[in-house]
């Protein structure tokens, strides 16, 4: 499919890639639209069926990584509009069912729906220029991607409570030390830092991968027992894989493992 809001490319390994999807509405400052919305969907899940693609990448601008929802095509929704087309789940939610790792790439704005989509992500690495906020309150609504529910989840309820009530944004300095953020790089350094992560993960066996994914984001789902009951069974099932032999087998025998993905 030939993208118009979005670019995509992959580096590193033909049998094991990292793909990188850019937002490119750069005079909207990626603005999300529901084509954007449409193509980024497409792109995703076209990299998630794609065996020889073990991370994605989403990344904006160096101004910005999203300035939110687009506020130009929401300004006349009346709520049979949103509700009967299920404005954002429709969309939005299908990064979600993505099971290859998701690294964020954030520099400049991610604001409203962009905090929101690089929060939906697995991780964030922000450049030292970026700047997170949920500003939609300024606009007579509420975030409506996820923001007043991963928000608190990643930096507690003070920061979260205050940001969705102020509209005031937070730095890249401010959102590692809440933890919304792994780690801050300079700005010339944000993609080859990403780069270098997906890679690391590329190098590693797909189903201890998708499985630790999977016990993470549970952490996030139901209760403790539940999730440590969950992760067990996921470890438990591993040493099914043929993955866990090569691995185990590689660092007893001081080699590097070969990982087949099986
Ligand atoms: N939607 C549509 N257009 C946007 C936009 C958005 N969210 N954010 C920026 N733009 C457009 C501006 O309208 C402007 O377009 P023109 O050149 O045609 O006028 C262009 O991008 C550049 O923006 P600015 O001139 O405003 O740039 P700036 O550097 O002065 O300010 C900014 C940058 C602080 C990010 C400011 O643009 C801003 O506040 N944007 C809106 C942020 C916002 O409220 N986001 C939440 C949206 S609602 C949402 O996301 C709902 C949800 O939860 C799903």
């Amino acid at each position: 499919m030939n993208y118009e809001l979005i670019v995509t490319r992959t580096e590193g390994p033909d049998a094991r890639k990292a793909a990188i999807v850019t937002l490119n509405r750069p005079k909207q400052l990626n603005a999300l639209n529901d084509a954007l919305m449409d193509e980024l969907g497409h792109a995703l899940k076209a990299f998630d069926a794609d065996e020889a693609v073990g991370c994605i990448i989403l990344t904006g601008s160096e101004k910005a990584f999203a300035a939110g929802a687009d506020i130009g095509a929401m300004a006349n929704y009346g709520f049979a509009d949103v509700y009967n087309r299920d404005y954002i789940t429709r969309n939005w939610e299908q990064i979600r069912g993505v099971r290859t790792p998701v690294i964020a790439a954030v520099s400049g704005f991610a604001l409203g729906g962009g905090c929101e989509l690089a929060m939906m992500c697995d991780f964030i690495i922000a450049a030292d220029n970026a700047k997170f906020g949920q500003p939609e309150i300024k606009l007579g609504i509420i975030p409506g991607a996820g923001g007043t529910q991963r928000l608190p989840r990643a930096v507690g309820k003070a920061k979260a409570m205050e940001m969705a009530l102020t509209g005031r944004m937070m730095d890249a300095v401010e959102a590692e030390r809440a933890g919304l953020v792994s780690r801050v790089v300079p700005l010339d350094k944000l993609m080859d830092e990403a780069l270098g992560a997906a890679l690391t993960i590329c190098s590693h066996g797909q189903p201890s991968v998708m499985a630790a994914k999977e016990a993470v984001n549970r952490a996030f789902e139901g209760t403790l027992s539940d999730g440590v009951m969950f992760e067990r069974r996921l470890f438990q099932a591993l040493f099914a894989t043929e993955d866990q032999k090569e691995g185990m087998d590689a660092f007893v025998n001081k080699r590097k493992p070969a990982f087949r993905n099986r």
